[in-house]
């Protein structure tokens, strides 16, 4: 019973800091293969990809969980989440959160 909880608590803690623990230097170098459609500085250059640069990084992490689940569907996101771990995301969203936003260009 006691193991039990103190595993449930550890399983809490883990949960609750990954995005605190985010490395933006670790999502630079994961999000070279996102640049080809968002830009290698968060600029989308598919006319049809959105801009990631400045964007609140709980929305990105947010976005990208749902893309890897299924409960937000686009053909080539849902494919590019697939593969992404929960500290590729937090990673991911630090780096592209950091990036000057397009309207400050
Ligand atoms: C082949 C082109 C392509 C690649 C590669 C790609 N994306 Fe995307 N991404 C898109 C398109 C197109 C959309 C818009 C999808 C939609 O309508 O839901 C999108 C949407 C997103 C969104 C949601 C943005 C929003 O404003 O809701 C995020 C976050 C994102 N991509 C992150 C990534 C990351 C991180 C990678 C690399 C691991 C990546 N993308 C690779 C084309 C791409």
């Amino acid at each position: 019973m006691r193991t039990a909880a103190a595993t449930l608590a550890i399983a809490l803690l883990l949960a609750g800091p990954a995005a605190l623990a985010a490395d933006p230097a670790a999502g630079k170098a994961r999000a070279t293969q996102c640049a080809a459609c968002h830009g290698a500085d968060g600029r989308a250059v598919l006319p049809d990809a959105p801009h990631l640069a400045g964007q609140s990084d709980l929305y990105l992490a947010k976005a990208l969980r749902d893309y890897r689940s299924g409960a937000r569907r686009h053909e080539q996101m849902t494919l590019m989440a697939r593969s992404l771990t929960d500290a590729d995301i937090a990673n991911l969203a630090a780096h592209y959160s950091r990036l000057a936003p397009d309207c400050a260009r």
